[in-house]
């Protein structure tokens, strides 16, 4: 009865087991994931944006190959999470319409114009950076398919990283003005990438729940902190500096002090209000428009297929 699928509902979860799809799960915490787990979705999407924009104008083959190959990954991760979405009862082409309508979102750092190529490398370096300190927590979150999906994921971040650090890497020993071009995007990339976090954890509405449920299982400001003090480490290594004079390590923490982001700035980016959101969004519209005649093929396919089947 139901006090006993909240007791086992409740038990799993304190176990740091799985729920799967097919457990009793309380409605707020199959909404929850729906929303987490479409938004992550939709990032990977409209993540292939900004990048996709150098793809004709990348330096040399090798960096078009290894920047295609990344966007792909995007593409790919997409489906691992809108197949993670479907699993809780809801239609992917519903999900797809909510981020047209603006009901969904997704990461506000893609709501940033990428203006040279070693933007390219800032984000492979601090947004994918960004990416792996939220994302491999979530590969003990309690709800399966998001989990595992998580997993695969990770593991193909970790060369997103690799690539983008290298990016700047070169450009950092190249000409001045390629070393000044590297500086210049990791001064814009910087304060955004620590935006991507999410709010302070005060102004946090989801987190107190979602941890209670294992889903988040660090808070936005943990992680953020994880990843300033990963960060500077590797900045001193590429030669770059970090766009913040208050940076100062703290002996008695072990960590980073830095300067917070300008919250009040993701609320806006978060709004609609950033300076791509309008081009992502129509971009996004006119690929889900132009691909309509895939979707009705595939679907009229399927349907002669299923009356050819009948015996
Ligand atoms: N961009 C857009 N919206 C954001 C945001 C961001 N950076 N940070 C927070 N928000 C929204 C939340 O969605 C929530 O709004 P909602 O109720 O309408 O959904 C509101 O701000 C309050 O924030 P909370 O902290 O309460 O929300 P969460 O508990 O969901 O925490 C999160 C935010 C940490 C982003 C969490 O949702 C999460 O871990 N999501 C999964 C990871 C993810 O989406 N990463 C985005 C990057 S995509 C990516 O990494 C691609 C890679 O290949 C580069």
């Amino acid at each position: 009865d139901g006090a006993d699928v909240e007791a086992h509902f409740a038990a799993v979860i304190a176990a740091d087991q799985k729920i799967e799809p097919r457990d009793w799960m309380p409605e707020a915490y199959r909404k929850g994931l729906v929303r987490q787990i479409a938004q992550h979705a939709h990032s990977e999407i409209i993540g292939m944006q900004p990048e996709g924009n150098w793809l004709t104008r990348a330096p040399s083959l090798a960096r078009k190959a290894i920047l295609l190959a990344k966007v792909q990954d995007e593409a790919g991760h997409g489906l691992y999470l809108y197949a993670a979405a479907e699993t809780l009862g809801v239609q992917r082409d519903e999900l797809y319409r909510m981020l047209l309508s603006g009901r969904q979102k997704y990461s506000s750092i893609f709501n940033y114009p990428t203006v040279t190529w070693a933007d390219v490398g800032a984000i492979g370096w601090l947004v994918d950076g960004a990416a792996i300190v939220n994302q491999v927590p979530l590969c003990r979150c309690s709800y399966g398919p998001y989990a595992r999906a998580m997993i695969r994921i990770c593991k193909e971040e970790s060369f997103h990283q690799r690539q983008g650090f290298d990016i700047l890497y070169t450009l950092a020993r190249g000409t001045d003005e390629q070393r000044a071009m590297a500086q210049d995007a990791v001064d814009r990339w910087w304060y955004p990438s620590l935006a991507m976090f999410g709010p302070p954890d005060a102004e946090s509405t989801h987190s107190a729940r979602s941890m209670a449920w294992k889903i988040k299982r660090f808070s936005n400001d943990e992680l953020r902190q994880k990843f300033v003090d990963m960060t500077v480490q590797q900045a001193g290594v590429l030669g770059l500096t970090l766009p913040d004079d208050a940076l100062a390590y703290d002996a008695g923490s072990g960590h980073w002090r830095y300067t917070a982001p300008d919250f009040a700035e993701l609320a806006e980016v978060i709004a609609g209000n950033g300076p791509c959101n309008r081009q992502r969004i129509d971009h996004r519209r006119r690929a889900y428009d132009d691909g309509a005649w895939v979707r009705e093929s595939a679907a009229a396919y399927a349907a002669k297929r299923a009356r050819e089947a009948v015996p």
